[in-house]
């Protein structure tokens, strides 16, 4: 039996509390607690609240103790977009960018993802392994705990479940939790290129072959779908998407992203986990995804890193009551960060989330479009003790400092996997 362990000092405590998911006024509700503690016991929240509380139950356990120092606590921050194994930067497209190039551009030329496709396929299992774990310890640094991660730069059977054995070798080393998403539909790859029927040819190998593979070794939970020109129609992904559902694999889906192609309306007709994306969207699509149960994920950080004028309508979709989520979209293409905090500043200044809004999407939201509200994303007592210290005095403070970690430790599971300095 693990000693609990008393965390106290934490002069601003998040706990974020209450019912999941959060929509409209409700995803303002952080449930702050000045003059906080939380009590971890077996890897499990034991208390979490107002200090003599929390300390009058501490008591009873013998806790060590430990002293914050007047910091801020939130929950563990949840990444539920990421494409987290990749072999190389694209470094030389972002110049080419800046110089003039669009992304499809640059991707009709061959590069893009393709490019990834390229170098993956002849990277290691090694070197992608250590890729994907260095960049693991830079999220854990900003504060995450759990990590969405797509596969999507393989695109062939043995290099998609390649990428997925990746993630799994990672998840054992039971640092930043990791969901594992099975991505074989980012765009065609090479091989079916040129021919008519390729695209189709290729999602029957997704159908027939590489999903029930995937299903068989229980590699992945989710099933996602890039809906793009350039990548895959409406009525590819419904394809996909039943057969995803068809093998108890949750669909998740990319939408919206560079034009409307009706991927949102895809997402809620498959009761998809969530629709990421959404910078397209129109006001028939916000009304039906705020009826429906699917998270919206909205991923600033492309817009920002593309040079994007459009953002999603973040303020539209929370005012009619969809579910909205903030992940990182973590790639080389697109969006090459592993900051949430980065995330949540860009969706504060450029899409007029509010700090507590953008703190709610990237914890119990997020939480809930993977599935695990009942787990992780808040304090509350039963729950994972899933923690985020900050070098701040005010949870506003987290989107406000931007470009600069203020994350000082992260907890999973009772465990410190981050500490400034050490
Ligand atoms: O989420 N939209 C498609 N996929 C990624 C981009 C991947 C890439 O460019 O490598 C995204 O933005
Ligand atoms: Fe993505």
């Amino acid at each position: 039996m693990t000693e609990a362990l008393l965390l106290t000092g934490a002069k601003q405590l998040v706990t974020m509390a209450g019912p999941a998911p959060r929509r409209g006024r409700a995803l303002r509700e952080i449930g702050a607690v000045a003059d906080g503690a939380v009590l971890v016991d077996e890897g499990k929240i034991a208390a979490a609240g107002p200090r003599a509380k929390v300390e009058r139950q501490a008591a009873a356990k013998r806790a060590r103790k430990m002293d914050l120092g007047g910091r801020v606590v939130t929950p563990g921050l949840v990444d539920a977009h990421t494409h987290l194994v990749f072999a190389a930067s694209r470094a030389a497209e972002y110049e080419q960018r800046i110089a003039g190039a669009t992304y499809e551009q640059i991707a009709k030329a061959g590069g893009g993802i393709l490019s990834s496709v390229r170098a993956l396929r002849a990277a290691s299992d090694d070197a992608l392994e250590a890729g994907a774990r260095a960049r693991l310890a830079r999220m854990a640094a900003h504060g995450t705990t759990t990590a969405e991660a797509k596969t999507g730069y393989g695109l062939d059977f043995d290099n998609e479940l390649r990428t997925l054995k990746v993630l799994q070798r990672l998840g054992r080393e039971r640092t930043v939790e990791i969901v594992p998403t099975l991505l074989a539909a980012h765009v065609v790859p090479p091989e079916f290129r040129g021919e008519k029927s390729g695209a189709d040819d290729y999602v029957d190998r997704i159908v027939r072959l590489i999903l029930p593979a995937v299903a068989l070794e229980r590699l992945a939970e989710y099933c996602d779908v890039f809906v793009e020109r350039g990548a895959f129609t409406v009525a590819q992904g419904r394809r996909i998407m039943a057969a995803a559902r068809a093998l108890g694999l949750k669909p998740r889906l990319h939408a919206e992203q560079l034009g409307h192609l009706g991927g949102a309306k895809l997402a809620v007709e498959v009761e998809a986990a969530s629709v990421d994306h959404l910078d397209f969207v129109n006001a028939g699509d916000i009304r039906a995804l705020a009826r429906s149960e699917v998270a919206c994920i909205l991923l600033p950080g492309c817009s920002f890193h593309l040079g994007l004028a459009r953002y999603a309508p973040a303020r539209k979709l929370i005012e009619a009551g969809a579910i909205v989520a903030l992940a990182t979209d973590c790639n080389p293409g697109t969006s090459p960060t592993v900051s949430l905090p980065m995330a949540m500043s860009i969706a504060c200044t450029q899409m007029r989330m509010t700090p507590g809004e953008a703190l709610a999407a990237c914890t119990i939201n997020a939480a809930y479009s993977l599935g695990r509200q009942g787990r992780i994303g808040s304090l509350e007592p039963g729950k994972d003790a899933d923690l985020a210290v900050w070098d701040a005095e005010d949870y506003r403070e987290i989107p406000y400092y931007f470009g600069v970690n203020h994350c000082g430790m992260t907890i999973k599971r009772g465990a410190i996997i981050w500490q400034v300095g050490k």
